[in-house]
């Protein structure tokens, strides 16, 4: 593979890795003008291995730097996914002068002779905003006795009860427990028999709340669950997601928690959590996933590196058909980075087509607005005999992602596909917001409810774009093209 291609594999606004292997985002927190952006990371290979923390940061939530590898593997084990948050208060005692950052992270030790491994809970802390750390002599801070599988902690601080609360993965359920100190942990409750998904170990638990429809006074709960790839479920690794009321001890599912909800219905956004101690604007939520699947993961082509997250999305709840639900947006610091390329009112997708001819476009945002009842799309990553596809159904009230033709995918037999999110019906214009960069496309629809990630692999001179729809008098009320840099500022 020529280095071209190979530099091609790498998105422009994604985050990845510059060398080797990554997995889940970790320790998402914000402190001092920094977004902090841990991951799991194998350094030394392209699989998952000897896991560590790997270590970005950015100013603007666009452009990322990556810093030395944070935490390494030590006598109790390996460093698996975790959390951080910032001690304002110095409840540890490790900070004297001003607060710094603490991350709670799952220890997980293999052993000889066939016994299983162990999991347990570690924490470090950080007085030079992240740069080092300082294991606790303590570690670990807490451990169970009848789960194989405890790990994945996210803290997070309890206003109401003035204490610590962390949700962590307990085989297939997770458990909650609270702290004074992020050192000494009491059992809460367990919340996940009898409800949800269970097609797979649950992972990478948070629990956050939301004001719904923006009213301050009506919160709830929202408890975000990844569960693992298992070969009997086609679809892989998903992250799975329960609305509710919480009391600083325990998780009361709302009836629509009843049924099961995903967060993405595309196949690769994986072990998503949200930002710990964000800024001024009290209450919003930032996500980023693990832009990939762990049924394929770590065989995915590209070279040097594997691995990249989404973008960071902003999530909220809304009541749709009489039900809180989540909604997912592109981060708005993302809209600095873009650069306007077309804009067109009450077009056909042949005028479209006309206009786009000659763009190749590397990395770009498309944002349309159709008139209800329209099935229409956009074909993007398009060269000769391959596009992936992004669009609506209206007949099925789908919005969809076609990667059966999106380029090379005989890396997995269940690779290529067509994945769709149920669209709720509505009759103000439909919209779709489509993300396309160098391997990967993310589709947003009905205001955020309906949400597709999927990685692609075209080969780079698939840069082609184009419009489609059923009917030829259907109507693109408005089409927006932007380029997208890897930086705010460029
Ligand atoms: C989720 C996960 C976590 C674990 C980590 C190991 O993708 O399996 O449960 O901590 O990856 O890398």
């Amino acid at each position: 593979m020529s280095a071209i291609t190979k530099q091609n594999y790498r998105g422009v606004y994604h985050f990845s890795p510059q060398q080797n292997w990554m997995n889940d985002p970790n320790g998402l927190v914000y402190f001092e003008g920094e977004y902090h952006l841990f991951f799991q990371h194998h350094p030394d290979g392209m699989t998952m291995g000897e896991m560590h923390w790997g270590h970005a940061v950015s100013r603007d939530l666009v452009a990322w730097e990556e810093l030395p590898v944070a935490l390494v593997p030590d006598e109790l084990g390996m460093i698996f996914s975790g959390s951080a948050v910032v001690d304002w208060k110095n409840t540890t005692g490790f900070f004297e002068d001003k607060p710094g950052l603490v991350a709670i992270f799952t220890h997980h030790l293999n052993r000889p002779e066939g016994k299983p491994p162990v999991q347990y809970q570690s924490i470090a802390y950080s007085k030079d905003n992240g740069r080092t750390w300082i294991k606790y002599a303590g570690n670990p801070v807490l451990t169970h006795d009848t789960f194989i599988d405890f790990r994945d902690p996210k803290v997070f601080w309890d206003k109401q009860q003035s204490r610590w609360v962390m949700i962590v993965a307990c085989g297939q359920t997770v458990c909650l427990y609270h702290s004074p100190d992020l050192i000494h942990w009491t059992f809460a409750s367990e919340f996940g028999i009898g409800i949800g998904s269970h097609d797979g170990v649950w992972e990478c638990p948070d629990l956050f709340p939301l004001a719904v429809d923006g009213d301050k006074d009506n919160t709830k709960w929202v408890m975000l669950v990844s569960i693992g790839a298992d070969p009997a479920f086609e679809e892989g690794s998903r992250t799975q997601y329960f609305t509710g009321d919480f009391d600083g001890a325990v998780f009361t599912p709302d009836e629509a928690s009843r049924s099961i909800r995903w967060v993405d219905y595309g196949r690769d956004n994986y072990a998503g959590v949200s930002w710990s101690d964000l800024p001024e604007e009290a209450g919003r939520r930032l996500f980023i996933g693990w832009m990939s699947n762990w049924m394929y993961a770590q065989q995915t082509p590209t070279e040097g590196f594997r691995g990249a997250m989404t973008i960071p999305r902003e999530l909220t709840l809304e009541t749709r058909n009489g039900e809180a639900t989540l909604i997912q947006k592109p981060a708005k610091e993302l809209e600095a980075a873009r650069i306007p390329v077309l804009s067109l009112t009450n077009v056909s997708a042949q005028e479209i087509n006309v206009a786009c001819a000659s763009l190749q476009l590397d990395a770009y945002v498309i944002e349309a607005k159709l008139t209800p009842g329209t099935s229409a799309g956009f074909w993007v990553k398009a060269g000769a005999k391959q596009q992936t596809v992004a669009g609506i159904n209206a007949k099925t009230e789908e919005l969809y992602i076609d990667r059966t033709a999106s380029g090379k995918s005989d890396f997995h037999e269940l690779f290529p596909g067509l994945h769709s999110a149920k669209l709720a019906a509505t009759n103000v214009a439909y919209d779709l917001c489509i993300y396309v960069d160098r391997t990967s496309v993310e589709v947003f629809a009905g205001g955020g409810q309906a949400v597709l990630t999927d990685l692609i692999f075209p080969e780079p001179e698939s840069a082609g774009l184009a419009a489609f729809a059923e009917h030829e008098e259907d109507v693109f009320l408005s089409l927006d093209i932007y380029k997208l840099s890897s930086s705010a500022a460029d």
